[in-house]
């Protein structure tokens, strides 16, 4: 199987470290050429629980140079979607899967706007992961990976990909309802990325000092009313499940957080930004994150 990973940043290149495990052919496709270089021949330095490895891996800038692949997986930033899933049609043939597996909402709109949607699958990871230096990151937070056909189907594709990241040692299941699961991860990302980002905390210290609890409580319960009132399910007490995410990835700063120490653009338009657009829709009012929204974008634009 050619599997093909659109974004090699902390989380592409985590989970390209982890599927080389499975023998597959493997390729990560970059735009910052230094970035895919480095890998290319210096291999990818992977951290993880105080051991370091190097780890062999193809890279490239140049997407029309890999063929065709089984297997796309996206995890570059939401804004850049449209752009990598244009890029990334070269790799298609009939039987092609592309899946995200990126943070929050209207990645699976972008995508299907140019991709057959029978051909996309989405998912969503717990897991966390730092970019040190290019072709350099660190593994700072394990969490369960779901995945699901966009008509909720338990098809065999899902499941030998499910399989497949097992065998990697990417604890997977298949969801019967990933829009659902989605929402999910959304209310993690709604808690966690833009308060780390404002403060400069890695994630677990949200939950050191009842200021930022009070906050990240604030956040989730109007993201949460939003999701009630569309009619999406959410399994455990979404406070609760935010909390467990930020100790599980306590040493890790959020993506959010890592775009601020850069200086980069954020993903807080399909986060927190997203959960604006619907509360609008919808007429609640969502002041906690209307603020965050807020203080993000101003700050963005000083960068
Ligand atoms: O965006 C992130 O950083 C991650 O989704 C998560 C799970 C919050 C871990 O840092």
């Amino acid at each position: 199987m050619k599997i093909v990973m659109m974004g090699p940043g902390a989380m592409g290149s985590l989970f390209g470290g982890l599927l080389t495990r499975t023998g597959e052919e493997l390729w990560l496709v970059g735009y910052r050429k230094d970035q895919t270089e480095t890998i290319c021949s210096a291999g990818l330095t992977f951290e993880e629980k105080g051991t370091s490895q190097i780890i062999p891996m193809n890279a490239t800038p140049d997407v029309t140079s890999v063929g065709k692949a089984d297997l796309v997986i996206f995890f570059v930033k939401t804004y850049d979607t449209e752009r990598a899933v244009s890029d990334a049609l070269v790799l298609e043939k009939e039987d092609t899967i592309f899946l995200t597996l990126q943070n929050g909402l209207g990645n699976e709109e972008v995508m299907c706007k140019q991709i057959d949607r029978k051909k996309v699958i989405l998912g969503i990871t717990g897991h966390g992961a730092t970019l040190l230096k290019p072709g350099h990151i660190r593994h700072a937070g394990w969490g369960k990976t779901l995945i699901g056909e966009l008509d909720h189907q338990i098809t065999d594709r899902v499941t030998q990909i499910a399989q497949l990241f097992c065998k990697a040692g990417i604890e997977t299941e298949v969801s019967s309802n990933i829009h659902d699961n989605v929402w999910g991860k959304l209310l993690v990302n709604v808690g966690i990325n833009a308060l780390t980002a404002l403060t400069g905390f890695k994630n677990g210290q949200l939950l050191d000092h009842p200021e930022t609890l009070r906050l990240l409580e604030k956040l989730v319960s109007e993201a949460a009313e939003v999701a009630r009132r569309k009619g999406i399910h959410i399994e455990e007490n979404p406070i609760d499940k935010v909390q467990k995410v930020a100790e599980a990835t306590r040493e890790n700063r959020s993506s959010m957080g890592q775009d601020f120490d850069h200086r980069r653009k954020t993903e807080i338009d399909a986060i927190n930004g997203a959960v604006l657009r619907e509360a609008q829709f919808l007429e609640i009012p969502v002041p906690f994150n209307q603020a965050v929204t807020d203080l993000v974008r101003a700050i963005e634009k000083s960068f």
